[in-house]
């Protein structure tokens, strides 16, 4: 009986559901080499890698159309070449991810007097599979530049010692709250959205910001993502949201 209960105290206490909202994109350009055919050797001469300059117009659109077409990337290649040696050849090559916001939505204690979460690290990328956790790293966005916020342009380094959504305690932190009142509500933003912890059976929905033209709705859940409409405001417990 024992064990099998403390089996069951260590998943709930380190299982974190993790809610997320898409909030653009990340261009990383990583730098490629790859080894280059004995065929495409050749075209450039024996006597290795001389200045761009000195190759024929043919010889340069033929390394070009190479490029492309083995890497389906377009690239400079003026700096392409500075890398070269006679294994392989090097070149900058872009890879777009989808950029989200992450947060845990947190549990009650078993008399609701008290709620968790983890702090988590807040921008997140994540390749086409956004099912596969796994494969969710963190990034160091303000090392990444944008000029619209959404957008973003990243270097290497920007995910250096990232943490993956397994390894998530890792580089969190635990927070606690006394979560004793009636109706504690406690909201965070998550990128247009909120992420929602309340003791609250009812919220009400304030249409236009007209307090005359309000809607009560049922919170089926404790912890929850709630999109608002632009011209709504929701209140629950003790807290406001707004679009
Ligand atoms: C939590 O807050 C309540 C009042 O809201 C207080 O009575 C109680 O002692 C607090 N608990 C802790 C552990 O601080």
């Amino acid at each position: 009986m024992f064990p099998y209960l403390a089996i069951i105290l260590f998943v709930e206490s380190t299982a974190a559901e993790i809610f997320s909202e898409t909030v653009g994109k990340v261009i990383v350009t990583q730098n490629t080499c790859s080894v280059m055919p004995h065929r495409v050797w050749k075209r450039l001469g024996s006597s290795g890698p001389k200045p761009l300059g000195e190759y024929p117009p043919e010889t340069i659109k033929f390394l070009m159309t190479w490029v492309h077409t083995a890497h389906g990337v377009e690239s400079r290649l003026e700096n392409m070449l500075l890398k070269w040696d006679e294994q392989s050849i090097c070149f900058d090559r872009p890879t777009t991810l989808i950029l989200k916001k992450a947060a845990d939505g947190g549990s009650f204690s078993d008399f609701m007097n008290k709620f968790s979460y983890l702090e988590v690290p807040e921008h997140w990328v994540v390749r086409k599979d956004e099912d596969d956790l796994e494969s969710w790293r963190n990034v160091k966005i303000d090392e990444c530049s944008t000029t619209n916020d959404v957008t973003y342009h990243c270097p290497e380094s920007a995910f250096k010692d990232s943490c993956t959504q397994a390894d998530l305690e890792k580089c969190s932190v635990r927070m606690e709250i006394n979560s004793s009142e009636d109706f504690f509500t406690f909201s965070r933003r998550l990128g247009r959205s909120h992420l929602v912890a309340t003791k609250a059976l009812i919220g009400t929905i304030i249409r236009n910001g007209n307090i005359f033209d309000v809607k009560p709705v049922e919170l089926p859940q404790r912890i929850f993502k709630i999109t608002l409409a632009k011209t709504d405001m929701m209140s629950i417990g003790t807290s406001l949201l707004k679009y």
